[in-house]
């Protein structure tokens, strides 16, 4: 599709400021899909979801119904959900196991590969051009999928960086994430829990690096937390994991500032590193033991040294590695946006390190939580007050021109400092003009 020639992007962005029509401009989204969502690297699914031959999960890019499916050789690929005839979704459920995939429509029948298997009286077909040697008669795989540690991302674009030069600076948050699994796998557990926002999705995409905005937006949740455990429990008392979860996000400013932020290219970034509100959960007995079996003391140290908070792979896709669970964004408009939050279980490691896993996911991230309707609240609000004619600039000028670039383009800077924000518009923007493919 052609770009919108009406939309000057340059005019919407200032180093420090962004126009808030990026967030209520239906013809912006239209956009963002065209240019972002169906070019970049999106995250499709995990590789556990499809453990064997025939298992499928179904999902979207950006616009674009897609199919992950594991086929009879163990390879895995990504297919556009629509069936090569007359077009109908192939698959119209969210998971499952097939031996081939069959169009509820005419019947026929594909390959998990995608290939044409058979047509109802095929014959009916000879003589015109939609026949075997017509690549169109299969289901069209999707222009380019690769996985990093069992993390599937596609691209709808044919042209781009491969995977990992993509990833770059936040592929070592996958890493840490898995290798804190003793036998080096994750497998999602459980369901998923998803979660409709009234608002435009790069709110939920900058407020998961929004360091200022924890100790005032969860004071309801996490200082009742506090108080309620203080009034109820004894000192000689365990901390139970409900409190631990939900304390951290009240600390005080210098804890969020200390945690720093490190940004990198194409709009990637994460909170924490060596602290962050995960580092200070109780240990569970027998999985330091696990790991360090698997891995040795040092290895085992190695990982536990990094404690990062979220990490953002932009634009789709966050992990929170320290707790194993993800939140994936789903852009449906301008102004809506479906969440799901996935819980994953560390292969190797105690029971109830998933338990905790999914603790937190319910307390954090579901739809009946605590602390995300927090954040939902300002976002509706920003929604709504940007619809305000007040002034037609947004702020992202915090700490602007403070943080250090290493000689690989890697940023690092103080907590509180806005240029995630920053950066993720400079990346916003090199997507959306960059020229025609
Ligand atoms: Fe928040």
């Amino acid at each position: 599709m052609s770009r919108d020639k009406t939309i000057d992007i340059e005019s919407l962005l200032h180093k420090d400021e962004v126009h808030r029509r990026v967030y209520t401009d239906p013809a912006i989204f239209d956009l963002e899909m065209d240019r972002l969502w169906h070019r970049t690297w999106i995250y499709v699914g995990h590789e556990s979801q499809v453990k064997n031959p025939g298992d499928y999960f179904t999902t979207t890019i950006g616009r674009q119904p897609v199919i992950l499916v594991r086929h009879k050789d163990g390879e895995i690929h990504v297919l556009y959900n629509r069936c090569a005839h007359k077009g109908a979704q192939l698959v119209g459920d969210n998971a499952g196991c097939v031996k081939a995939f069959r169009c509820c429509y005419h019947g026929w029948r594909f390959d998990t590969d995608g290939a044409l298997l058979t047509i109802p009286l095929e014959g009916g077909y000879d003589n015109t051009n939609f026949c075997r040697d017509n690549p169109d008669i299969n289901v069209k795989k999707v222009p380019r999928y690769d996985s990093y540690r069992g993390f599937v991302f596609a691209s709808l674009s044919v042209e781009g960086p491969d995977l990992k030069t993509w990833l770059g600076g936040v592929a070592s948050s996958i890493d840490n994430m898995v290798d804190r699994a003793p036998d080096g796998e994750l497998e999602i557990t459980g369901g998923v829990l998803r979660y409709t926002h009234d608002s435009n999705w790069k709110f939920f995409v900058e407020n998961l690096n929004d360091l200022m905005h924890a100790i005032v937006t969860h004071q309801s949740s996490s200082q009742t937390a506090r108080i309620v455990a203080k009034r109820l429990m004894d000192d000689k008392d365990a901390v139970p994991w409900a409190v631990e979860i939900f304390s951290p996000f009240t600390n005080r400013y210098s804890f969020f500032e200390e945690m720093g932020l490190h940004a990198f290219d194409y709009g990637h970034s994460y909170s924490g590193g060596k602290v962050s509100i995960h580092s200070a959960y109780s240990d569970i007995p027998g999985y330091v033991d696990a790991l360090e079996a698997a891995y040795g003391k040092e290895k085992t140290l190695d990982i536990f040294s990094e404690n990062r908070h979220n990490t953002i792979f932009y634009p789709s896709a966050t992990i929170k590695g320290p707790i194993q669970t993800m939140r994936v964004v789903k852009p449906i408009s301008v102004d809506k946006t479906v969440i799901e939050s996935w819980t994953f279980r560390l292969k190797g490691a105690p029971e109830a390190m998933t338990q905790r896993s999914i603790l937190y996911c319910t307390l954090i991230n579901s739809s009946a939580n605590l602390v995300g309707p927090d954040d939902y609240e300002s976002y509706h609000r920003l929604q709504h007050g940007l619809a305000s004619q007040a002034n037609d600039w947004v702020s992202m000028h915090r700490h602007l021109g403070k943080e250090t670039v290493d000689e690989s383009g890697a940023i690092e800077a103080e907590g509180t400092n806005d240029i995630v924000f920053r950066n993720q518009f400079k990346a916003w923007k090199q997507y959306l003009t960059a020229e025609d493919a």
